[in-house]
């Protein structure tokens, strides 16, 4: 009996030694110690042996023995289980380093880049910055400006009406320009101070118009201020923002809300003009609607388009297309 245990046992033994996975382990366990195991059946015939002696020195060698391939199961079972949980690790990895490339960045719109630029430029020159209400009153748009209720001037601007007060009372703002007056309400001369912003017109969007577009309003009011200075600042503005190679001239206008009234191009290094804006000497009806006495103070103002800047700048053929959010176009910028 003995002897079989130990035959048993080293059988047992050498199958684990020679053992390749965690299921060959088990598969050993289930033939050595299992319900029909070589040493299960060992200790199953225990009972059959004649003398005490005999059963208590098998008994204690079947103990010895199972105890010994309990000890070599376990010790194989640990090395398979580390080996595989390796290979299932590796296998079951996550690719991550595509993560730590750094993502593609964004940048402002063109228009924003324009309107910045301008901000940039002006204040290098010495103006201050200010911002009004996209939604403004009539007052404030036209009346206040010099343009009274049935003035012709005010067909010029298609105007959206807001529907809020009396009908015609409140609008979404045609121009910049309103803006003029809250400043002259709000802070003393001197004034040096440009003013972008948001403007609407109720007009069916072509190649060089839209309904939504951006101005931004130069306004100085001094002691003494004269149209050479008017001119003077034109001409500083273009050279600061299109280069040295630039020019710029007056040509005589009208809006409502300045006297005398200029458009102003200016001119590229090859020679041809470009129309930007409207500008001239601040209307006295204008100075008063805003506080300020017209016998002692003076002072020009101008407006002109930032969409347009930018299609200028960049040769862009329409400027819808700045609008209509595809990437490829606006990624180009
Ligand atoms: N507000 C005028 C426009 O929108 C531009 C302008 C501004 C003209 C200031 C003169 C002075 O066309």
């Amino acid at each position: 009996m003995i002897e079989q245990i130990r035959a048993a046992r080293d059988a047992a033994l050498a199958s684990l030694a020679s053992a390749a996975s965690s299921d060959d382990v088990r598969t050993v366990e289930l033939e050595v110690l299992g319900r029909k195991g070589t040493l299960t059946d060992l200790k199953a015939g225990l009972g059959r042996l004649p003398t005490v002696e005999a059963k208590k020195a098998a008994g204690q060698a079947l103990n010895d023995a199972t105890a010994e391939v309990s000890a070599a199961l376990a010790a194989r079972l640990g090395e398979f289980r580390r080996a595989e949980r390796e290979v299932q690790l590796h296998a079951e990895r996550l690719d991550l380093t595509e993560v730590l490339r750094a993502p593609r960045r964004g940048h402002a719109h063109v228009v924003t880049q324009a309107w910045q630029r301008l901000e940039d430029v002006f204040v290098g020159l010495g103006f201050q910055v200010a911002e009004g209400p996209e939604v403004e009153t009539d007052w404030y748009n036209f009346e206040a400006l010099n343009m009274p209720a049935a003035h012709p001037a005010r067909s010029m601007h298609d105007t959206f009406y807001v529907d809020h007060g009396p009908p015609g009372s409140t609008v979404l703002r045609t121009h910049t320009s309103p803006v003029q007056i809250r400043v002259m309400q709000t802070m003393p001369p001197p004034i040096y101070m440009v003013m972008p912003g948001r403007v609407f017109r109720n007009e069916t969007a072509d190649a060089t118009h839209l309904a939504v577009f951006h101005q931004i309003e130069g306004l100085v009011i001094d002691r003494g201020i004269t149209l050479a200075d008017l001119a003077g600042t034109i001409e500083a503005f273009t050279k600061a923002f299109f280069g040295p190679g630039f020019g710029s001239r007056l040509r005589p206008s009208y809006f409502p809300f300045t006297e005398p009234s200029a458009e102003f191009d200016i001119q590229t290094p090859s020679g041809s003009w470009m129309e930007l804006g409207g500008c001239g000497m601040v209307h006295p009806n204008v100075l008063r609607a805003g506080g300020i006495d017209p016998e002692e103070y003076s002072g020009f103002a101008f407006g002109f388009g930032i969409d347009r800047m930018a299609k200028e700048r960049h040769a862009i053929n329409d400027v819808r297309e700045m609008y209509a959010n595809d990437i490829r176009f606006v990624e180009q910028f």
